[in-house]
């Protein structure tokens, strides 16, 4: 009996020196969106060949060269993120936790493929599956810490938001976006829905949101290899900027309405124009073709195992047909971290996190 009880205190006495010790400026991250932000959680899904990534050439560049299911060469922009922060990597995918304490450093529910709709993105973890998972995950981590303690955790960590893309990109694959009060609409509709994700979040305790914006969705090479002039699609990039534009000062707005929510947002769609127009200064040299892939622009299919591959991947901005280069996301990520006003709004991570 004595040995039984002095092995529980030796549990609880670990656990409460891990969380003390802990070096990270945020004692946990719980991470939300499509493929940008995935860690391996599609691996666990029955979903076609083009939503997974656990496969070479992917993860190439991933300490161990090992395709984990991120949608990268290497790391992923939330891997950044983590490492910044003190951590090793992005926290783990949800579907692969066995054991929630696990679950302390931090979720990953991000899917890719997935949007903020319900309708977007059949057989991913849509933003409403990754919300409920996230109560689930505040039960059973009050379960083993108790409830004080996860919402005191809970309010200071960090909550990252990178979705919006496949709903913006599903609506246009069936609109062609030709109908402008249509457009304004169904901008304002995946608001209305984002908004109430951030809410939800928001009373479950979560109080620092850093939120990415829609990409430059129009340009990827998926885009280009099926634009017979090779360009950009212009209306899908302006489905991005609407979204964009209309997003922010309903975030802003949120923020009044509730007391202690903090935000950090981030455009990536004009950190991607700014590097466009002046990519020498940051390194780039590839900008239209993928890394890896196949046919125009690397963008006919997925980096497959039978599709080629770049060698100077640093020197790339896409690695496959619609995902960046580590080197990409690793740039954007000191921006998102420590960047100023035109780029992440009204203030970076780290002021986020030591706000
Ligand atoms: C979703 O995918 C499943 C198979 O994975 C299919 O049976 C179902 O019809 C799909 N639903 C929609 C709405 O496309
Ligand atoms: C454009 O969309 C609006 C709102 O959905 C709809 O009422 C209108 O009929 C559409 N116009 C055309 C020309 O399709
Ligand atoms: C390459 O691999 C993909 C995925 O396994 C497969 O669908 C495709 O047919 C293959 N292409 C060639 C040319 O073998
Ligand atoms: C990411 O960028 C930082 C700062 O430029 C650099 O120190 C680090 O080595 C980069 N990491 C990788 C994996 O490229
Ligand atoms: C992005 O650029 C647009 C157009 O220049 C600008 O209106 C907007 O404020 C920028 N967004 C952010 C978050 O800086």
């Amino acid at each position: 009996m004595a040995s039984f009880i002095s092995a529980i205190s030796f549990v609880f006495l670990a656990l409460s020196f891990s969380i003390t010790v802990e070096s990270t400026l945020v004692p946990a991250i719980f991470v939300f969106g499509d493929s940008l932000a995935d860690v391996g959680n599609n691996n666990y899904l029955d979903l076609p060949m083009i939503s997974k990534a656990n496969f070479p050439h992917n993860g190439i560049d991933f300490p161990g060269r090992i395709p984990t299911g991120r949608f990268s060469n290497g790391f992923n922009g939330i891997d950044f993120i983590a490492m910044e922060l003190g951590f090793v990597k992005s926290p783990p995918p949800y579907l692969s936790i066995r054991n929630a304490i696990q679950m302390k450093k931090g979720v990953n529910y991000a899917s890719g493929g997935s949007g903020i709709l319900q309708t977007t993105g059949n057989g991913t973890l849509t933003m409403a599956t990754q919300v409920k998972y996230f109560v689930d995950t505040k039960r059973a981590l009050a379960k083993i810490f108790g409830g004080s303690i996860v919402n005191d955790i809970l309010a200071k960590s960090l909550y990252c938001f990178v979705t919006a893309n496949n709903d913006i990109f599903a609506y246009y694959s069936v609109t062609g976006a030709a109908n402008s009060t249509a457009n304004t609409k169904f901008i304002s509709n995946l608001i209305d829905e984002y908004l109430g994700y951030l809410t939800m979040v928001y009373k479950l305790g979560a109080r620092k949101f850093a939120i990415s914006g829609s990409i430059l969705i129009g340009c990827v090479p998926y885009i280009r290899n099926r634009n017979p002039t090779g360009g950009c699609i212009d209306e899908l990039n302006q489905l991005s900027v609407q979204f964009n534009a209309a997003a922010l000062p309903r975030i802003q707005q949120l923020s009044n309405q509730l007391p202690g929510f903090k935000y950090s947002y981030m455009s990536l769609y004009n950190l991607s124009t700014k590097i466009l127009a002046k990519p020498d200064s940051f390194g780039f040299k590839e900008l239209k073709s993928a890394c890896c892939g196949t046919g125009k622009f690397n963008g006919e299919t997925p980096c497959y195992p039978n599709a080629t591959y770049c060698s100077r991947r640093t020197e790339y901005f896409y690695w496959d047909i619609a995902h960046p280069t580590q080197s990409l996301s690793n740039l954007t990520i000191q921006f998102q971290l420590y960047g100023s006003n035109s780029l992440v709004t009204p203030i970076n991570v780290k002021q986020l996190i030591e706000s």
